[in-house]
């Protein structure tokens, strides 16, 4: 219900601005921030949808997950997390944090790690929930990420 309501908002804000006068710097008036991008993905997340999802076995989940995060994560953040994927972009190398931190941010919140991959950020961490990634496979990623990635890190 709620993705609908945003959907909606988008479609009829295209609509406004299709029919409006032309801004002279059109594309900038319409471009929407990647602020713009990740405060709406974080609108749109609904937590709820996890309880739906379920999963015939932990390694089914683990192995779904495996290849989310070979396909769709590993070229930024390295094929075990460490953040040494290497992705080069404008003319600079990512480097986002390694998922292998004693005391890393998403250790003990596990809605908060699919709700950060589902909204990304505004420093280069895309939105997944918007360009393309179902709950389901973020669940799964996330899961790969907390076992087997992180297996056997304890908290500091
Ligand atoms: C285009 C490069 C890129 C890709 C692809 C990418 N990420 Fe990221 N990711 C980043 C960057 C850059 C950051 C750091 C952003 C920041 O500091 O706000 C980040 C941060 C994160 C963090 C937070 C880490 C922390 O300790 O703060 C998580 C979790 C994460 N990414 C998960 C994923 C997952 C899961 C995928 C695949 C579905 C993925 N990322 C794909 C670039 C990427």
């Amino acid at each position: 219900m709620r993705r609908f309501a945003v959907l909606l908002a988008l479609t009829s804000s295209h609509a406004i601005v299709a029919c409006g006068p032309a801004p002279e710097t059109q594309d900038e008036a319409q471009a929407p921030t990647r602020a713009d991008s990740v405060a709406m993905a974080m609108q749109a997340f609904d937590e709820a949808v996890f309880d739906t999802i379920a999963w015939e076995s932990d390694e089914a989940r683990s192995e779904r997950g495996r290849l989310v995060f070979n396909i769709s994560c590993s070229k930024c953040h390295g094929l075990h997390g460490g953040g040494d994927g290497g992705f080069v972009t404008q003319g600079d190398t990512l480097r986002p944090p390694s998922f292998l931190q004693s005391g890393w941010r998403f250790a003990e919140t596990p809605m908060d790690l699919r709700r950060y991959i589902f909204s990304g950020s505004v420093a280069g961490m895309p939105y997944w929930g918007l360009v393309g990634l179902k709950y389901r496979d973020i669940d799964a990623v996330a899961y790969f990420i907390e076992t087997p990635l992180r297996a056997g890190i304890s908290a500091p």
